[in-house]
């Protein structure tokens, strides 16, 4: 695993626990962990239960031992360690979005695509398909229970950067991060719809605003908390002294509609701004025959609303997610015991061993990631155009060509 911080600690958990929770055709070993500094990777391997450490991903991709490289680091690193493993022929778990730019993620998908003749094996990290009440979701639309779906209305919502103060992480520079909340949140929701429905993304008209331009450079961070470095130099100002500052280079928000080439209108809103909301991701789908709502920070629930019901017996039925017959929750406790946030990631390794074990790929494939940056690099251009309307392209039609 290269990475051990917010998502390399997701993982590592997911890592550890899979194969006591499941029955695998092969068991995960967590045989080696990469990061930059020799003294917090070494710390990170004995707290999250790597077998050894190493200061180079390249050693990683060059082991003989290693099986699976799995990426937990910002956008700018995934496609140069995710290209190297696949070319070693090691099977590739990289977390989302896929990459930075179309023309990485286009690599990345063509390189998966040639590995698969040999067997082996890719998947981009949209946990958020794993959380039991999803994939309900999906089997609930693939049934037909819903009819024709006519809206798709979809959220992702947070407020960690509202203070001004808060420093310029990673995830606020683009050359690290590729965009700001578009690409970081917006990309689960893009997935999250394009999967449940089963429809593609056929265009989008976009607005999209930094609110915040200007911010003090941190001293450290780790997922979503940060430092402001105290000792970085400070400037004079017609305030007086005041910490170093740098440019904000992605959106704080995003927001567009989007056509799915199943008929569906859809709406999407990604926000680091929504105060008081911490990770507010809903997604709500109505069709001709009923509607389905999720909400993760009700992750156990799903709403549900059958209009073939007689109408005296119609109104939303909040379904508790936590039966042996719902998906992936016959492994975990008894009916009405509730699992969480870290309870995708298990799946997702679950899956993705599942899939390497018995030689079928996983999904979603780099391809589906593509499909995702496709959609994040349009509605870049489309607000960067006055929100015009921008097609997108179906991804596997640009991988070959
Ligand atoms: N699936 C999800 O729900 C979810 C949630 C958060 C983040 N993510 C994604 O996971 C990825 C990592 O995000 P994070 O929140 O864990 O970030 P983070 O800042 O918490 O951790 C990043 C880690 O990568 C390491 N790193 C950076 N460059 C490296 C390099 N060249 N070689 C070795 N290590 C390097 C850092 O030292 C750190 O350990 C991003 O792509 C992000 O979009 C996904």
């Amino acid at each position: 695993m290269v990475g051990y911080a917010f998502m390399g600690a997701a993982h590592s958990q997911a890592w550890r626990t899979v194969n006591r929770v499941f029955d695998l055709p092969t068991r995960a070993r967590m045989s080696l962990v990469c990061g930059r500094d020799a003294g917090k990777v070494a710390d990170a391997a004995d707290r999250l239960g790597w077998d050894a450490y190493t200061t180079d991903w390249r050693d990683l991709v060059a082991s003989d031992d290693i099986d699976v490289v799995d990426v937990c680091t910002p956008g700018d690193s995934h496609a140069e360690i995710a290209l190297a493993a696949l070319a070693a022929g090691k099977h590739v778990l990289c977390e989302k979005p896929l990459a930075n730019t179309i023309s990485e993620a286009r690599a990345m998908a063509a390189a998966a695509v040639t590995a698969q003749a040999a067997g082996v094996r890719s998947m981009c990290g949209f946990n958020y398909r794993r959380v039991p009440a999803v994939a309900m979701m999906r089997q609930l639309v693939a049934d037909g229970r819903l009819g024709v779906i006519r809206h798709v209305r979809a959220t992702y919502l947070q407020d960690w950067i509202v203070d001004p103060q808060f420093p310029l992480v990673w995830r606020l520079q683009r050359d690290r991060a590729g965009s700001g909340a578009l690409g970081d949140i917006g990309a689960h929701i893009i997935d999250l719809t394009q999967y449940v429905t089963g429809q593609r993304i056929t265009g989008v008209s976009a607005i999209t605003e930094t609110f915040v331009k200007e911010r003090p450079l941190p001293a450290g961070s780790s997922g979503l908390a940060a430092t402001v470095d105290g000792a970085a130099p400070t400037v004079d100002g017609a305030d007086g002294h005041r910490p170093a500052t740098g440019l904000v280079t992605v959106d704080d928000a995003a927001v567009f509609v989007a056509r799915l080439d199943g008929g569906a209108l859809a709406t999407y809103e990604a926000s680091r701004f929504a105060t008081g909301r911490k990770n507010a991701l809903r997604v709500e789908i109505n069709g001709s025959l009923g509607t389905v709502a999720f909400d993760l920070e009700r992750l156990n629930e799903l709403e549900f609303y059958d209009a073939t019901r007689p109408a005296a017996e119609q109104g939303f039925t909040r379904i508790l997610v936590t039966e042996g017959e719902h998906p992936y929750m016959s492994a975990w406790w008894p009916p009405g015991h509730l699992i969480g946030y870290e309870h995708s990631f298990t799946h997702q390794a679950r899956d993705f061993i599942e899939a390497v074990a018995t030689g079928v790929d996983p999904a979603p494939s780099f391809v589906d990631g593509l499909q995702v940056q496709l959609v994040l690099d349009a509605v870049t251009r489309s607000a960067e155009l006055g929100s015009s309307w921008t097609e997108v392209e179906p991804a596997l039609a640009t991988v070959a060509a």
